[in-house]
């Protein structure tokens, strides 16, 4: 990339000036987001993409513009930084080279770019971003609801039994009743708090912001009004270390006179029991808190703040009990009317206790929230016995029910959430939840319609069961509302095969289920934790269906967290026991394999300059331990190949230490990868010789001369093994099998695969990894074959049999019921296959963030089209084919402008491609 002075550029590109340019510059983020509001980046990234009809369109130059407001940068003035003209087709994440941002303000950027002959096109439309706190100080206090001795219950109805004027009294009376009783000790077992803070504007803002967080889960209305977007605010992170704000505009919300902010204030992952030992507060003291600042801005250049402090007031709320695992209990005979709005009259509401400010990092929230993303309506409904109906949504999802009913005051309606049905195909079973109780009850207010959707919890679940509703229930009475962080979804994939467009949609709705701030093994029993293994098999496919940028930083920061003092990566991220173990091979390599992954398929450095001293300290513990090369020390747990094809029981039947040391090699490859990206290059000769000793170690221990690759293994089942699926899987994968071998290698995992009747015996980490290892291999008849197999195990089996997300298990239907999810996404890996293979949308070597693109789609027996659009971050890659009537198959590929491609067809030379699309016929 070079800096050219305007002039000198403009001499570049000089002779008659061609009519303005085609071109645009579309698609503006800013630290991948569309017009984030409160980030903390001091050096923000920006991307684009460029959006031009023309064959072969390609960016030869951009100028980045940064201003205080947008009219100055239509004046062409950017008062706050100018990249100059930069000879450079970069698009992804162009980074701020400007002077120091000021916290909480909005900046206008435009970029103009030049298209392939120089020509200017005209600026992108102004788009934005704004600062956030960005370090400084909070002026508020950290508060939590006071503790209160007597039951609030019986206390609030009565309140509102002698209060019929709620709303009716002056300002001045606003929110100065005596302290009163009321249990809101902030404990999630007992009720949830309510706090509101009321106040007076003489005049309105031009501009207020809320910055809020809680060490807990908050929901925050201004004026009775939700602030914004977003559920279970905020994110999960390891509380102990870090915790994420939110920033909101709420400028529009305000009025002059009276107004009021209202919190409800729960348990959340802070304080909710989590994990295997049901711990409360795992990450910190009780009780839950908030941290609060509404910055007002005024047209004559005043500023104000009103922040959380002891001016604020409590009270108990009608949610009764509301946790992640067991649900959420509700008595809408608690609610108080309008007390989040001015003019509401908080009798026997009581003071707010300040807490100490916990040591903690507090960082801008730079990912969308978890928040709605869509709605599922019943399609079934049915009543199993008098009293019980079981609602089907005929979709396995994650969120939560919406409930709509009419009754008697105190009638109370119970729901209970499940995957399954029982055996009698009636009733449901929650047996696979374990101890999560994924129940909400709702107490009728009575007097009209109702409806209720819980306000901090959320269950895996198709079926609800619903006791005590009053007379029948309407089809309608039940919607699933589908929740998680709210990723922008960048794939589109269809074949003439029902049941393989089944398995994808499958692998994306698991995927929406399990992004909960963190990427989680399962949504609904009494887990959900940020399983590291899970997750870096499945990262490559996540990263074609949704764009993890954002989400994938932010869960390395947990990861960080999560690391030991000696360097060990965790099973889980975040973390919540101390003094914890080093986590597994394969599971622990996250914290190598992801940043990688993502540099590659996003093509931005900075994530990998973020996690690469923590990568640098784990090949540190395990090459301390493991002087010889093979990781046989230094692993705490170990759970091999976790849930084997082919097996009713847990544990991998492939050699553990084996294992190890082919992720320890991979390790070490995808370090030096990354090194050399650093510009690194002692650091990347270094990994590059540890790769190649431990692939010389792992050749003479597990590689035979004939090709098999293996050890003797006994798995704590009993079961005894050598050479195993996975072993060559892993071996081959990972490039461990010496050249002259590989072919050997190959052929004897497909021996192996015949000799199962064309089935598998992978589990977690095998699965991931087989198709790639067979079509690399030149067996992509042998990839068709697995992938197209029905009966068990295999992926379409479980379609097949009714899966409308991916199971944790290849035998879902008859496993041990205390550990099968029918939402788990590990074994969905196999979408990577699906895309980089199937419909071949790869990256080139060497290439990243898709600016150089390989296509090499294939085909098989079984199909007759396939066609796939991946959203990439230079824009829509396309690529499918179909079989015409003579046999030929039709290619057509599509390549975005500012990328450059090669089409790899079958008998033909590779033809080099530029933007634009392309048709084929293959006889
Ligand atoms: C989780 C996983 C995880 C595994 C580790 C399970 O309980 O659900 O998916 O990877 O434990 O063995």
């Amino acid at each position: 990339m070079t800096v050219l002075p305007a002039v000198l550029f403009a001499a570049l590109v000089a002779g008659p000036r061609p009519a303005a340019s085609p071109a645009r510059a579309v698609a503006l983020r800013v630290e991948h987001l569309v017009t984030p509001l409160g980030i903390d980046a001091a050096r923000p990234r920006f991307s684009w993409q460029m959006a031009d009809p023309r064959r072969g369109a390609r960016q030869s130059a951009y100028e980045l513009l940064v201003a205080t407001a947008p009219a100055r940068l239509a004046a062409g003035s950017a008062d706050v930084w100018d990249s100059g003209v930069i000879a450079a087709d970069s698009s992804v994440d162009v980074v701020y080279g400007g002077p120091p941002l000021e916290p909480r303000r909005r900046y206008w950027w435009t970029v103009c770019i030049r298209d392939r002959e120089g020509s200017v096109a005209p600026c992108a439309a102004p788009s934005w971003w704004e600062t956030g706190m960005m370090g400084a100080r909070w002026a508020a206090t950290w508060i939590a609801a006071t503790p209160a001795p007597v039951d609030s219950a019986s206390d609030v109805r009565t309140a509102q039994r002698t209060s019929p004027s709620l709303g009716n009294l002056p300002s001045g009376a606003l929110d100065t009743v005596a302290p009163t009783v009321g249990d809101t000790t902030g404990d999630p077992a007992g009720r949830v708090p309510l706090l509101r803070r009321a106040f007076r504007l003489a005049a309105l803002p031009v501009r207020a912001r809320i910055y809020a967080t809680a060490l807990g889960s908050y929901r925050l209305t201004v004026n009775g009004a939700g602030a914004g977007p977003g559920a279970l605010l905020p994110d999960w992170t390891d509380y102990r270390f870090r915790d994420t704000y939110q920033s909101y505009d709420v400028t529009r919300l305000l009025r002059r006179g009276e107004n009021a902010l209202g919190v409800v204030l729960g348990a959340g992952w802070y304080a909710g029991r989590m994990g295997y030992s049901s711990t409360r507060y795992a990450y910190g003291p009780p009780p839950v808190r908030l941290l609060l600042e509404l910055h007002l801005s005024y047209a004559d250049g005043r500023e104000e703040v009103i922040a959380s402090d002891t001016a604020w007031r409590a009270a108990p709320g009608p949610i009764l009990f509301s946790e992640i695992y067991d649900g959420e209990s509700y008595d809408a005979r608690l609610e108080q009317p309008g007390w989040g709005r001015p003019g509401f009259r908080a009798l026997r509401w009581h003071g707010v206790v300040p807490e100490s400010a916990p040591a903690l990092e507090l960082q801008s929230q730079n990912l969308p929230p978890i928040e709605p993303t869509g709605v599922v309506h019943s399609r079934r409904r049915w009543s199993p016995s008098p009293g019980t109906w079981v609602f089907d949504l005929g979709q396995n999802i994650a969120g939560w029910a919406r409930l709509a009913v009419r009754g008697r005051r105190g009638t109370q309606v119970r729901m209970r959430f499940a995957e399954i049905l029982d055996t009698d195909g009636r009733n449901i079973t929650q047996i696979n939840l374990r101890s999560a109780k994924a129940t909400d009850t709702y107490v009728l207010k009575g007097g009209g319609a109702e409806t209720f959707e819980p306000h901090f919890t959320y269950h895996g679940f198709r079926y609800v069961e619903v006791t005590g509703y009053p007379g029948t229930p309407a089809l309608s009475a039940v919607t699933g509302i589908v929740a998680g962080t709210a990723l922008p979804e960048t794939a589109e994939l269809a074949t003439s095969d029902a049941a393989l467009d089944r398995l994808w949609q499958n692998i994306r709705w698991t995927q929406r289920a399990n992004l909960y701030s963190v990427p989680t093994d399962c949504p609904q029993r009494d887990e959900r934790m940020g399983w590291m293994g899970d997750a870096q098999v499945f990262w490559r496919t996540a990263s074609y269906n949704m764009d993890m940028a954002a989400f994938g930083e932010k869960w390395l920061a947990d990861v960080r967290d999560a690391q030991t003092a000696w360097g060990c990566f965790p099973n889980y991220a975040p973390d919540f026991i101390r003094d914890r173990p080093c986590g597994a091979p394969g599971w622990a390599d996250a914290g190598v394999i992801i940043p990688w992954t993502l540099w590659k398929h996003y093509g931005d450095v900075r994530v990998v300059a973020e996690q690469w001293p923590a990568v640098e300290r784990y090949l540190k513990f395990i090459a301390d331990s493991n002087p010889d090369f093979l990781w046989r020390r230094g692993k705490d747990v170990q759970f091999g190949d976790w849930l084997p094809a082919g097996s009713t029981k847990s544990w991998g039947e492939t050699n553990t230490d084996l294992i190890a040391t082919a992720f320890w090699a991979y390790d070490a490859a995808l370090a030096a990868d990354m090194a050399g990206a650093l510009g690194r290059l002692a650091d990347a000769a270094q990994y590059r010789r540890t790769f190649e000793r431990v692939r010389a170690a792992f050749d003479s221990a597990y590689v035979r001369p004939d090709g098999r690759v293996g050890a003797p293994f006994v798995n704590p089942d009993g079961v005894h093994s050598e050479f195993t699926q996975t072993a060559s899987v892993l071996a081959l994968r990972f490039g461990l099998v010496p050249d002259g071998l590989r072919a050997a290698a190959a052929g004897r995992l497909v021996d192996d695969i015949a000799a199962h009747g064309w089935h598998l015996t992978t589990g977690f980490l095998g699965s991931a990894y087989v198709l790639p290892v067979l079509s690399d291999a030149g067996r992509d008849d042998v990839a068709f074959k697995l992938l197209e197999q029905q009966s068990f195990p295999s992926w379409l089996y479980e379609v097949r049999h009714g899966a409308t997300t991916t199971w944790e298990r290849w035998n879902g239907d008859h496993g041990d019921p205390g550990m099968n999810s029918y939402s788990h996404y590990a074994f969905g890996a196999v979408g990577e296959w699906l895309y980089r293979y199937l419909a071949g949308i790869d990256e080139a070597p060497g290439s990243v963030g898709f600016a150089v693109i390989e296509l090499r789609p294939r085909w098989g027996p079984g199909l007759d089209s396939v066609h796939a659009v991946y959203r990439s971050p230079r824009g829509p890659i396309a690529s499918g084919w179909l079989r015409l009537r003579d046999g030929a198959i039709q290619v057509t590929v599509s390549l975005p402008p500012n990328t450059t491609g090669r089409l790899f067809l079958p008998s033909r030379p590779p033809q080099d491609l530029e933007a634009g699309t392309y048709r084929v016929v293959v006889r």
